[in-house]
């Protein structure tokens, strides 16, 4: 009787999810909302007004067919603060995080607090999940005494890097003052010792200056993000073990909930497709060209969706990869050419001459392609979304690391988890057609043996889960 009474006192589970608008923070915290909804929670999930409209303005991001069969979501929107037109590209996230953090912030309050009022349909929130690069949220829930949990969308490993910069201040080996050897050893991140050049270092370590803002930004975002309950990171023991247990001695509450691709694939049933959640349109018609190719021969190339590269780097690229004899796929997204040609077209030359062994698009269905039986290697920029990604479908990768994470992630993809080759800082073309052949050729059966065995620890998810089922 007790038991009951109290549990009818306990308000109903109500988790709001709350991502930083970009892709592929969006992309993996919508996953993770899928899985509580499937676990019986209530969901809101708190999307940028901009990205919102972009997710419905879409034909193949079919919002709606997700989320209907989840009666306990929905979605709530909220200004980035930036007006339409911004071009909210890499280039520009430093925009993004300073409008969101005078404009948003506020709005983020007036929201919860409403929310809270509100004695309607949906029960008040109970517990937030938030992007760990927002703490903002953190002072929000603190002040409205609801719990919060932080997610990060990085790699476990990037996460650590950024957690020692004050470390690596205090030692000395940063900032760069510009005549250091890039490959010279860091010494500083434990865990890492044995292999972190300085060029592995997330590329906000690159400021000369200690008053860099973004630099300033990492740091206290990331330790300021210790003051929330938890830790969510969308990775897995069997990769990155050693870094957590690094990590765990700071940070104790850590769930590692990754691949969430692969839970979710597993949750929901893998015979059913995957909906996607993508901001820009996907041309699905690469699918039925990669249909066409034999086994594991196509290379797909993609540098997600802040990589901003100029047209002499994306020629270098062209070169290489016609040069490699190797046929590939390339996502080239239209706001993804620096100096533009034109308007903003991809050079003509370069379309033209793809057409004997390569095939383009401006958008891919990226997790559809890397699990296509054609798809041999990933030539990537290493964000961890695309990493995970290729990880799961068994994907060997040659890196071309961006920004961010990404420099820590191809150093592990090549050293630590020997899944590929960090091509970092380089994309002359003679270095793209060496490494596209040692890829896809030369150390075809070494990367191909690896990547097999991760993946099947990436799926143990799978297994376990049958296992419960029988
Ligand atoms: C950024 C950071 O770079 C990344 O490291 C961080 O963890 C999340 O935010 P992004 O640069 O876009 O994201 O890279 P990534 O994490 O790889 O996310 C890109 C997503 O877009 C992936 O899920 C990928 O499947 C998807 N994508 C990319 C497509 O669906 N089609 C494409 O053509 C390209």
């Amino acid at each position: 009787m007790g038991t009951t009474q109290e549990q009818e006192a306990q308000p109903q589970p109500h988790v709001l999810i709350f991502p930083f608008p970009v892709q592929g923070h969006v992309n993996s915290m919508l996953k993770l909302a899928e899985l509580l909804c499937n676990a019986g929670l209530l969901v809101t999930f708190l999307n940028s007004d901009y990205n919102h409209n972009r997710l419905l303005r879409l034909e193949t991001t079919d919002l709606h067919a997700r989320f209907t069969r989840w009666p306990g979501f929905r979605f709530e929107t909220i200004t980035d603060g930036l007006p339409d037109d911004h071009p909210r590209s890499g280039e520009y996230l430093n925009d993004i995080f300073d409008s969101i953090k005078m404009i948003t912030k506020p709005l983020f309050r007036k929201m919860l607090v409403s929310l809270r009022r509100s004695s309607d349909i949906r029960p008040p929130v109970t517990c937030i999940i938030a992007d760990g690069i927002m703490t903002f949220a953190i002072d929000v829930a603190e002040e409205l005494e609801i719990p919060i949990i932080s997610f990060r969308t990085i790699s476990a490993c990037s996460f650590w890097a950024y957690f020692c910069i004050p470390k690596l201040i205090e030692a000395g080996e940063l900032p760069f003052k510009g005549d250091e050897d890039m490959d010279g050893q860091i010494t500083c991140v434990p865990g890492m010792e044995s292999f972190l050049r300085r060029r592995d270092l997330p590329s906000f370590c690159r400021a000369k200056d200690l008053d860099d803002p973004t630099l300033q930004v990492v740091i206290t975002e990331t330790q300021k993000a210790t003051r929330a309950s938890a830790l969510i990171l969308n990775t897995f023991e069997e990769l990155e073990g050693p870094i957590l247990s690094q990590i765990r001695s700071h940070y104790p509450n850590i769930y590692t909930i990754g691949p969430l691709l692969a839970l979710l694939k597993c949750r929901l049933s893998y015979s059913s497709p995957s909906i996607s959640s993508s901001l820009w349109e996907e041309d699905k018609s690469c699918m039925s060209w990669l249909d066409s190719q034999p086994l594991k021969s196509v290379l797909y190339v993609s540098f997600g969706s802040l990589a901003v590269v100029t047209r002499d780097e994306l020629l270098e690229f062209w070169y290489g990869l016609v040069n490699s004899r190797q046929r590939f796929l390339w996502a080239i997204r239209p706001d993804s050419i620096a100096e533009k040609e034109g308007n903003g077209q991809i050079p003509l030359e370069l379309v033209e001459g793809t057409k004997e062994r390569g095939f383009m698009v401006g958008w891919a269905p990226q997790e559809d392609v890397l699990v296509h039986s054609s798809v041999g290697g990933f030539l990537t920029h290493s964000g961890w979304n695309s990493t995970l990604e290729s990880v799961f479908a068994g994907v060997p990768m040659i890196c071309w690391p961006y920004f961010a994470d990404q420099q820590t992630n191809s150093r592990f993809v090549s050293e630590v988890w020997k899944l590929g080759i960090d091509m970092k800082d380089r994309c002359d073309r003679r270095t793209v057609e060496n490494m596209v052949k040692e890829l896809m050729e030369e150390r075809r059966e070494e990367f191909m043996k690896s990547a097999d065995q991760m993946a099947k620890l990436a799926r143990r998810i799978e297994v376990l889960f049958s296992e419960q089922l029988t």
